[in-house]
């Protein structure tokens, strides 16, 4: 009797949540949608019915086997043109946009009706943020109340383009890790997931006719530690870390992200991030130095901070050299062959040109060419490029140097060293996909880098949702969509992967799916916070750096430090000390900025919401805030 009691209420509760929350939590934020009366609770045996399509099944087996492991529920999936009824019921509609969907819950069962296979999908995806955050578990079966809020959720894209970088070059990433990237990714309908396959630190790809680009290339002495300041391999050092990609290997990630209707990118790095390729093949750079090996973290570009760089070492593919293009064009070869998307990013950033400038064949290529400068010599480059690319097939992509001296026809940029290239190429009626550093570089600092890994700049979880891919004045028609990227060199684990992106990665999702005018931070982070929940029972690791504070260090009219903090979060209280102790609601809360007792080395501070921590304690010398204020 008390448990059935207790039961009634819990549905009571449950029932109440759904109906009081105006706000459906949901990521990337729907079109539209609306509340009906009621709930669906799931019974114990269940059928789902799909269309007679393929990859339509697929969406209902995987669901499936979700609702028997987690909910312990008999289901079966019927995939059938002809009139049949069942609990869950997937048609097709085609007036509604290809990967845009109508979901229906009500009392009696869900429908999901979508403009196509993936709009289906993400209906599904939709549904499963609605389940409680159980459904994720990674210790199934579970006992709960498994019902859905009723509701209808009208939803379709912004964007063409919802893309994801994972650079599996600098740290390799297994298949079985991509594929698990790939089921994240596409929870919050991001379709794009582009490899960068080549850097410097290795080659992930089998190309059959080339193959001491993974005999060598994809391997390099071990290093683990603070990125970049490692000491040089010796020669005979074991190369002993790395992997790559079988094309088998590449195949199954290809079928794979395709019933999650994710195209895969891949990107091959050139002229510059080339030493992977140079180590393999030496005679590929201008220099032919046969002595350099796979990059293992010790530094070889030297950034003086002014926005200019140089390279100790040749890292580049020569241009002026026949055998780079017929090298390029095997490479390409089997790439088209083996990948079926529209588009292959070839790179094109950060190339040092120093070593070409002091190359003979390069000045005889410029003279013959008509070449002025070195930038029109990459521009040579890259055009020579977008014809091998085009005669496989293929459209061309590139990072926004390759607009430097001169864009290819028909090139497709990305934009990355802000919002400026992607707008100039839309200007010029070329495809742009934005992935700008300031908004959408999720592997720079999510909080104030002294209680961070290390890395370079910073992109807080405010300002990657600030993010827009169409920037004023510019035709949409020209904005593919926006992309977040995830550069690795200092990630070693998946565990770190996922703190870097998670939850910013939320950020791009709304950010490429949602109506521009549907975004509101407030109801964002209470989203975020729902989704956190979910993450900890998938044991997904994400960030929390959001509740922590910022630090701004001022020098006051005496010359004294003054230190003011702020949230991005509102709400929230900032507790700190100065007595070495760990803070906590009882000792004093921020309210206006801050003098530091004499003497004293260390500010320590923690946020609260409430009477809940939800921040962590940072330790903050005051010698740090001093040097930030520019006080000797
Ligand atoms: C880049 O971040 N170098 C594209």
């Amino acid at each position: 009797m008390k448990s059935i009691f207790s039961a009634l209420v819990a549905c009571f509760l449950a029932v109440q949540v759904f109906a009081q929350s105006s706000v459906l939590p949901v990521i990337p934020v729907p079109v539209s949608y609306t509340y009906g009366n009621g709930q669906y609770t799931l019974p114990a045996s269940i059928t789902i019915l799909t269309p007679a399509d393929t990859l339509i099944a697929k969406t209902g087996e995987r669901l499936a086997a979700q609702l028997r492991t987690i909910a312990g529920r008999n289901v079966k999936v019927l995939a059938t043109d002809q009139r049949a009824s069942g609990d869950f019921v997937f048609v097709i509609d085609k007036r509604i946009p290809k990967e845009g969907y109508r979901l229906q819950i009500e009392p009696r069962g869900v429908r999901i009706t979508g403009g196509g296979p993936a709009g289906i999908f993400y209906g599904v995806q939709t549904m499963l943020q609605l389940f409680p955050a159980s459904i994720v578990s990674k210790t199934a079966p579970v006992a709960e109340q498994w019902m859905l809020p009723s509701v209808t959720v009208e939803d379709y894209p912004r964007f063409a383009w919802r893309g994801m970088m994972l650079d599996v070059a600098r740290h390799f990433f297994t298949k079985q890790q991509v594929k698990d990237f790939i089921d994240q990714m596409v929870q919050f309908k991001f379709n794009t997931l582009h490899l960068h396959l080549v850097d410097d630190q290795g080659w992930r790809l089998e190309i059959k006719s080339l193959p001491k680009l993974t005999e060598v290339g994809a391997w390099r002495a071990n290093r683990v530690g603070r990125w970049g300041d490692f000491t040089k391999p010796t020669p005979d050092e074991p190369k002993t870390y790395g992997g790559y990609y079988t094309q088998d290997d590449i195949r199954e990630l290809l079928a794979y992200a395709r019933e999650r209707f994710v195209t895969i990118i891949p990107e091959i790095d050139i002229p510059g991030h080339s030493l992977a390729a140079v180590a393999s093949y030496p005679e590929l750079t201008c220099t032919t130095d046969s002595t350099y090996q796979v990059n293992a973290g010790e530094r070889f570009m030297i950034w003086p901070g002014n926005g200019t760089f140089y390279g100790t070492l040749d890292n580049t593919l020569c241009p002026a050299n026949e055998k780079v293009y017929e090298f390029l064009d095997k490479v390409f070869t089997e790439v088209a062959a083996l990948f079926p998307a529209e588009y292959i990013h070839m790179g094109g950033d950060e190339c040092y040109k120093g070593f070409w400038e002091k190359s003979k064949a390069v000045s005889d290529l410029m003279k013959r060419e008509k070449l002025k400068d070195m930038h029109e010599v990459q521009s040579y480059f890259v055009k020579r490029v977008g014809k091998i690319i085009a005669s496989k097939g293929k459209k061309m992509m590139g990072w926004d140097e390759i607009m430097e001296g001169g864009l290819a026809p028909g090139a497709a940029v990305m934009s990355w060293r802000g919002m400026k290239g992607g707008t100039e190429a839309a200007t010029a009626k070329h495809q742009v996909v934005m992935s700008p550093n300031e908004f959408a570089y999720h592997d720079l600092y999510q909080g104030d880098p002294i209680a961070e890994p290390p890395t370079y700049s910073k992109v807080l979880l405010n300002k990657a949702y600030e993010f827009d891919p169409v920037p004023p004045g510019v035709d949409p028609q020209y904005i593919l969509g926006g992309q977040c990227n995830l550069w690795s060199e200092r990630l070693w684990t998946v565990r770190h992967m996922q703190y870097m992106l998670w939850p910013r990665g939320l950020a791009t999702a709304e950010s490429v799916w949602s109506p521009k005018e549907k975004k509101d931070w407030t109801g964002f982070i209470g989203r975020v916070e729902n989704q956190m929940k979910r993450f900890d029972e998938a044991e997904v690791n994400y960030s929390r750096s959001m509740y922590d504070p910022a630090f701004i260090a001022k020098k006051d009219a005496k010359g004294e430090l003054s230190i003011e903090m702020t949230t991005q979060i509102a709400g929230l209280t900032i507790h700190y000390s100065f007595d070495e102790f760990f803070p906590d609601r009882f000792y004093p809360a921020y309210t206006k900025p801050l003098s530091v007792p004499k003497d004293a080395a260390n500010l320590k501070v923690v946020t609260y919401r409430g009477k809940e921590q939800v921040g962590k304690i940072i330790n903050m010398p005051v010698a740090e805030l001093r040097k930030r204020a520019g006080i000797k």
